[in-house]
């Protein structure tokens, strides 16, 4: 995308974000509630950035250093802007706070809501087309309509003749009025001198008491600008999220959605598919299995032929193929191999790296840990900054002992090394190739390749001959 750059007049974007959404009922501002584990300002954003705008200005006012950091995680610093609405007295009074940023741009203005985050990138690109060809030259205003059964709630768009006339806010509209079916979505592109001109004129004799945007282009139609309605066929995208529920059922629909693709598309088997949650953003290839009450978040990919066992959650995590995940596991940011096992009650943290045909069982916990090709560590262990190479087995109850208070320290397990149960090992310390420890043993100095190593604190006793 971003052809609409090659467009004569630069576009920039101004998402309304500084509401508190009172119909929510919560202390957390309306844009940082999540949507398929993602705030409802993340898919603006992302979809905002689709186009390459020259800049996307956000406009913030309720928990407006939240709302920032926010942003800032989703997109570059050199392309955010800031305005600040101290009081939120309506939509037309936040684009008004950007005024002295952009009252003096020849650009395109692209304006996005906060709450209407499942808008599509091309529909928005068409968007801006349609704007900027408009009879032949650039419209003042184009607005982004959509028809709803039920319009119940939204601004509603009133035509003469089939041109645009004005929009009608839900709460002032009379009998007639509020029949019509074709709603404002509270998206639009503007000329960006002439929104900042008509603002002026906006009052806010409403039922609400509010500055309303939607007076903007009414206005401009009263002095003949060319205002444009573009009518979008696909009303899922321009929904709104005023009220938890709106924002469950939304939810609802996004995760039926995913889950029918993944079915049809990429032959994964559900055996409750209304009762599993798997992110939009989630890849998972043929014949894998998923066993009901499953999270899957974030950008997590899952290879072909594995099955995953009731009460897993991974995210953003990368699992290969033919890998059975038991029940309970909790996989954040990890990587699971092809071949491996997992579970049940297994946690693999952040950088937990199983390789090839590893397998991990009930109650162990691994971090910023790699276990080698066909290792195995089947019970009550937990490994933290640890390599492990191939062919090794942890015993049961093993722990790496790896912070000391202040820092945190390296473990390094050799391949083919029998690590018995109940042992310490205090980083930072080695363990070589083919060694093996006794149960409980506690090992402060390093122990060296095909040694036996026993007690507390543990001393090599004996070297190791191959069959041992
Ligand atoms: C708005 C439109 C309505 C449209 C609907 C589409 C107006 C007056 N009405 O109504 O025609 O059908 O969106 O979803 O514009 N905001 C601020 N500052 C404010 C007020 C709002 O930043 O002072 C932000 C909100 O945080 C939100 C967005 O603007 O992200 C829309 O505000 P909201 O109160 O939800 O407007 P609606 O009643 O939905
Ligand atoms: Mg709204």
């Amino acid at each position: 995308m971003g052809n609409t750059n090659t467009d004569k007049k630069p576009l920039d974007v101004l998402i309304l974000a500084a509401g508190l959404g009172t119909r929510m009922r919560s202390n957390l501002a309306k844009v940082l509630h999540k949507l398929d584990g993602r705030t409802l300002i993340g898919h603006v954003l992302r979809t905002a950035s689709k186009l390459e705008p020259r800049k996307i200005y956000s406009v913030v006012g309720h928990q407006r250093d939240d709302v920032e950091s926010e942003v800032l995680r989703q997109i570059e610093a050199s392309k955010a802007g800031f305005v600040i609405q101290e009081k939120q007295l309506g939509t037309g009074d936040a684009v008004n706070s950007a005024r002295i940023h952009l009252e003096n741009e020849d650009s395109i203005l692209l304006v996005l809501s906060g709450d209407v985050p499942l808008i599509n990138a091309e529909t928005l690109s068409s968007l801006v087309d349609q704007h900027s060809k408009y009879k032949g030259g650039v419209a003042a205003c184009t607005i982004l309509s959509v028809e709803l059964d039920d319009p119940t709630g939204y601004g509603r768009v009133v035509r003469n003749e089939g041109e645009f006339a004005r929009i009608v806010e839900q709460k002032d509209g009379n009998e007639e009025e509020l029949k019509i079916r074709e709603i404002n979505s509270g998206i639009y592109c503007f000329d960006t001198k002439k929104l900042f001109k008509a603002l002026s004129k906006v009052q806010n004799d409403n039922a609400q008491g509010e500055y309303y945007l939607t007076d903007v282009p009414g206005i401009l139609e009263s002095k003949g600008e060319a205002v444009s309605i573009y009518k979008h066929d696909d009303k899922s995208e321009i929904e709104g999220i005023n009220s938890r529920i709106q924002l469950a059922d939304m939810e609802k629909i996004l995760r039926q959605k995913t889950i029918e693709k993944l079915m049809s598309e990429d032959g994964v088997t559900f055996v409750d598919p209304d009762n599993v949650y798997i992110s939009a953003d989630a890849k998972i290839a043929s014949d894998t299995v998923i066993y009901p009450d499953v999270t899957i978040e974030g950008e997590t990919q899952i290879g072909a032929n594995c099955v995953i066992r009731s009460g897993t959650r991974i995210a953003d995590s990368k699992i290969g193929n033919g890998v059975t995940i038991l029940d309970n596991c909790v996989i954040t940011n990890a990587e699971v191999g092809d071949n491996c096992n997992v579970g049940p009650f297994a946690h693999l943290r952040p950088a937990a790296r199983m390789e090839e045909g590893s397998k991990v069982g009930n109650f162990v916990e691994m971090k910023k840990t790699t276990l080698g090709k066909n290792s195995k560590a089947n019970h009550l262990t937990y490994l933290g900054d640890a390599t492990v190479g191939e062919n090794t087995n942890i015993g049961a109850g093993t722990i790496t002992c790896n912070y000391d208070g202040k820092n945190k320290h390296a473990t390094e397990i050799g391949n083919d090394v029998k690590i018995g149960s109940d042992t310490m090992l205090v980083a930072p310390i080695k363990v070589g190739d083919g060694a093996a420890t006794g149960a409980g043993t506690v090992a402060t100095k390093d122990i060296p390749a095909n040694k036996l190593a026993v007690g507390h604190p543990a001393r090599a006793i004996k070297t190791l001959m191959k069959e041992e």
